[in-house]
Order: structure tokens, then sequence, then C-alpha cells
């Protein structure tokens, strides 16, 4: 079957020829329709985020994923039903607390591997195999959008970590800003609507562009980090009470400090590359106390949060959808795949169709 993956020493993807995976007992088939691309996946490719499976020599890629079961084996599970995989899978030494009490997503280093990320391969294939537990039941009206699931559910978990770590006190949010306009930071710029009144979203790009105008519709305020560096954000416009990072540029990470409000918190979703700099460590540290604020990061998710993502999805309206899937490719069509340009949101590999 064909599969996309990076070769050690390759510093692009190609379509490669591989075994179509047997099912084991417990297991079901997935016929892959959807995968999507991501910021992570590029630095799958750039090899500053993740590694190649175990004694593999290459990776094959993908961790958004829709599909439909083929073979439902001995499972609960019926054929034609369509799902989405969870990401995290036990590592090689078996399964752990993490995964028998449900919380991967949790779970240290070295205690997961994660599809098509970290020490596993992914979905970007026409078949793949899995335990029904990780499987997450979709409409069938997901068939085409199903795979922006895993996405939205990375910020499902995160906004659910901030409201817990605000809840031991009266907490009224009125303002939000999402740091940076790729795919993750406009999937989670919709999700606000439900929770503030007020929401703004940072870029560095000039008009025209697709993504202001996304922001623009959702009628939220466009701040460019060019004009307005992220800690001058309350002088600027207001201090923000939520503050969703999704640029992965590290310096965002401490001028959000400056950038909340009293009470508020920040959440970090974004997987910097390294980088050395100075910060006002003294002044920050004050500002973070004297002013109850919270910073938290936040990384993966689980069912729970997928099932959230798979109403969140639905209640989007369909012009938002249609605006972020940018591209839709065949495998064969791997090289523009991973292009990038300012033209392009979110790029999905199409497989199959229901
Ligand atoms: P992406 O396509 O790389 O998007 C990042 C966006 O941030 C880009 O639009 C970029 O703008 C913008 N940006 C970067 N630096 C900026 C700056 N200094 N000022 C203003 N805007 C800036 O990635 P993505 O798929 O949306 O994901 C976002 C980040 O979250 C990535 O680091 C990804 O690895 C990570 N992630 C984490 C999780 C998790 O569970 N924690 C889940 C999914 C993704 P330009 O395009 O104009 O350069
Ligand atoms: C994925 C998450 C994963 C994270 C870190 C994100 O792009 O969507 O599932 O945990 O990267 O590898
Ligand atoms: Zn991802």
């Amino acid at each position: 079957m064909k599969a996309i993956a990076v070769k050690r020493g390759e510093s692009r993807p190609r379509v490669i020829d591989v075994e179509r995976p047997n099912r084991e007992p417990g297991e079901v088939l997935v016929r892959t329709l959807r995968v999507g691309i991501d910021g992570t996946d590029h630095g799958v490719i750039e090899e500053s985020h993740g590694n190649f499976p175990e004694g593999e020599d290459y990776q094959i890629l993908g961790h958004e994923t829709v599909g439909v079961v083929e073979e439902a084996g001995d499972t609960d599970l019926d054929e034609g039903q369509l799902v989405v995989p969870t990401v995290r899978r036990p590592p090689a030494e078996g399964t752990n607390e993490y995964f028998e009490r449900g919380e991967p997503d949790m779970a240290p280093a070295g205690h997961y591997v994660e599809r098509g990320i970290v020490g596993a391969h992914g979905n970007m294939c026409e078949y793949f195999t899995s335990e029904p537990q990780f499987l997450v039941p979709v409409p069938e009206s997901l068939a085409e959008t199903g795979f922006l699931v895993e996405p939205i559910s990375n910020s499902e978990k995160a906004l659910d970590m901030m409201y817990a770590s605000r809840s031991t006190f009266e907490w009224n949010p009125e303002a939000a800003i999402v740091l940076g306009n790729g795919p993750l930071g406009l999937l989670t710029l919709a999700m606000l609507d439900d929770h503030v009144d007020r929401q703004y979203c940072l870029g560095r790009r000039d008009r025209p562009d697709p993504t202001l105008d996304i922001i623009d519709k959702l009628d939220a305020t466009y701040v460019d980090s060019r004009e307005t560096p992220v800690d001058e954000i309350p002088e600027a416009y207001e201090p923000m009470d939520m503050v969703l990072e999704a640029t992965g540029y590290a310096k965002h990470a401490f001028q959000t400090i400056d950038a909340l409000g009293a009470n508020g918190v920040g959440a970090l979703l974004g997987i910097p590359d390294d980088w050395d700099f100075e910060v006002e460590g003294g002044r920050l540290h004050r500002e973070f106390v004297l002013e109850n604020k919270a910073l938290l990061g936040s990384v993966n998710s689980h069912v729970p949060h997928f099932e959230a993502a798979i109403e969140t999805l639905q209640s989007y309206p369909d012009w938002l959808v249609d605006d972020i899937i940018t591209h839709v490719y065949e495998p064969e069509e791997v090289d523009a795949a991973f292009e990038t340009g300012d033209d392009r949101i979110k790029v999905v590999i199409e497989f199959d169709s229901l």
C-alpha cells in the first residue's frame, strides 16, 4: 500500500510502498480517508521534534486522521463506522498507569509513542490498525473534515486546563487572544466565541491574506506582532484574561505574562526550537505572583477532548471549515502537499473517500 514517509537522511517526504498492516486479535483495520498536515509534521520532517520508530530507517507521517472501519474483528465497532484515531500509544515495554487510567496525554516522555511524531509510524497510508479504545467514532457527515477533530481536541484540553487553573475563585473572562494564525490558531480562535466577549488573534502578515480574512469573518481583532509585540498588547488593546499561544515562537511564552491581566491564564501549545534569550526574570516573577497569573503548557489530548472536539467541529459555520481547508492533494502529489506558503492554511492528503 501507499504511505507517505520521511527516510533517514532525507529532508522531503515521499510516497513509499509498504505492506498493508495485519490486524492483530482485538484490533481494527481502518481505511484512511484524509490526513491533515500541521506545523508539527514540518517539525518532524526537519527533525526538530519527534523521532523515528525504533530500528526503522523511515517514518510514516500523519496524526490528524479520519478513516473508516474496514475490518472490525471481534471488537464492538461496526464495519463502515467513521473513526478518528488518538495519537498516543503505549511504548514498546507495554502499557503503563497513564494509559490504564485513560490519561496518556499526561504521560511524561518515555511513557508513550506518538503515531507519526514520536517513535511510531503515523496514518499517512492507505490502511492502519488500532485497538478500538484509541478510535473515536464520528458521524458520517464528518468524512471530509473529521481529521480536524485531532487539532481541535488539543485546544479543548488546553481550555480545560485553563479553566481548572482558575476554578478556585469567581472568574469571568471577557477578552482572549490566540497567538498565531496558523491552522491551530484559527481553529482555536473559532472556539473562543463561547468563552469571551472579545477575541483577538496575533499574526505577522500583511493584507490581503486568507488567514486575516478568517479573523475578520470571525469578528475578531487582528493584532500584528510586528507593530504590537505580545507584551505591549495591554497598552495597545486591553489586558487579556486568556492567552492561547500557537506560534511556537519561544519569546511569546514569556511575553504572555505581560499580555495577561490580573487573574488571567495563558496556555502554551507551540513547540519551539532551541533558542537562548534574556528575560526580565525578577520583574516577570513579581508580576506573576502579585497579579495571581497562571501559565501552563498543554500537549496532546485524549478521548474526552476528542468527543468535545467533535461537537465543536459540528458547531463551526460551514464557511469556516471551507476557508481553513485550502488544499487537498492525492498521495502522489506529496511534493506539492509539503510546500509552504501564505496561501495555504490546512493542507490535507486524501487517500480515499466514503
Ligand atoms: P503553523 O502552521 O506553523 O502556524 C504557526 C503560526 O504562527 C503561523 O501562521 C505563523 O505565521 C505564526 N507565527 C509564528 N511566529 C509568529 C510571530 N512572531 N508573530 C506572529 N505570528 C507568528 O503551526 P500550527 O499547525 O498552526 O501549530 C502551531 C504550533 O502548535 C506549532 O508549533 C505546532 O507544532 C504546535 N502544536 C502543538 C500541539 C499541542 O498539543 N501542544 C498541537 C498541535 C500543534 P507565518 O505563517 O506568517 O509565519
Ligand atoms: C499533535 C499532538 C502531539 C503534539 C506533540 C501535535 O501536533 O497534534 O497530538 O502530542 O504535536 O508531539
Ligand atoms: Zn498536530
